[in-house]
């Protein structure tokens, strides 16, 4: 899973008993040599889905860590691009190869932007938000964006009860589970609390029409459907 410049056990120890942003703060070096870093197929996918419909002006970045969705909006937006985080370690990473794109460290739960931005994306990185916290964090995009501005995010197709997939993240999500219980401060990353239909009747109380087309490019599962759906939720 790691590449051999990537983190020791011991230093993924060290972050998995801190907090989600200290955490994200000593990774940060080598965050890239990572598998939590999203995979350039998912960006290029993203990234072509967008562009297939249509330009936009301005961007964020919502929770972008080294930078991975600030190439995307590169690709679509024509004016402003901004990635937002609280790690300041990910964004120190991110301002390596950010370019013209403005960094801001913030929570993602009390963004400083009002009407701002045609166009939000994020990757990887809603597994960090209690389910109770989505409302405000989706109402918090909402804010951001202009009317009939879009916020975008792939999410991947659960996988199916029973196989190894399965139990891996349930086996994941138990043992941050046994950790949250035993230790302070918190590490909340569950990755199986962020299910589709509870997203979009979450996006559509916040005010956004919401489809979901597939990622074809992302392969499909044995029974025909899509591995990795993009969710467009527009600002109503
Ligand atoms: C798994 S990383 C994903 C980074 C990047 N989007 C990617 O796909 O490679 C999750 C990121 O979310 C950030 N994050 C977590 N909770 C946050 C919050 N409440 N506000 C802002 N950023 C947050 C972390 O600092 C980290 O950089």
């Amino acid at each position: 899973m790691f590449t051999e410049r990537g983190p020791t056990v011991r230093e993924l120890v060290g972050q998995a008993l801190s907090s989600v942003e200290r955490g994200y703060d000593l990774l940060a070096p080598k965050f890239d040599e990572t598998p939590f870093r999203t995979p350039e197929v998912v960006l290029s996918a993203t990234a072509d889905a967008l562009a297939a419909r249509g330009a936009y002006a301005t961007g964020l970045d919502l929770c972008c860590g080294t930078g991975a969705g600030l190439g995307v909006l590169r690709q679509v937006c024509r004016e402003r691009v901004v990635g937002v985080d609280r790690s300041a370690g990910m964004l120190a990473v991110a301002a390596a190869s950010a370019g013209a794109a403005s960094l801001v460290r913030a929570d993602a739960l009390a963004l400083p932007f009002r009407g701002a931005f045609d166009l939000a994306v994020s990757f990887g990185a809603f597994g960090h938000f209690l389910p109770h916290q989505r409302p405000a964090l989706f109402a918090e995009v909402h804010a951001a964006l202009r009317p009939g501005g879009l916020l975008a995010f792939p999410i991947t197709a659960p996988p199916r009860v029973g196989s190894a997939g399965y139990w891996v993240l349930w086996g994941f999500d138990a043992a941050m589970r046994v950790r949250n219980a035993l230790w302070r401060p918190p590490f909340v990353m569950y990755y199986r609390t962020f299910r589709l239909p509870d997203v979009r009747a979450e996006l559509t109380e916040a005010g956004f029409t919401v489809e979901t087309p597939a990622l074809s490019g992302l392969g499909h599962r044995p029974d025909g459907s899509p591995r990795c759906r993009l969710v467009l939720a527009h600002r109503r």
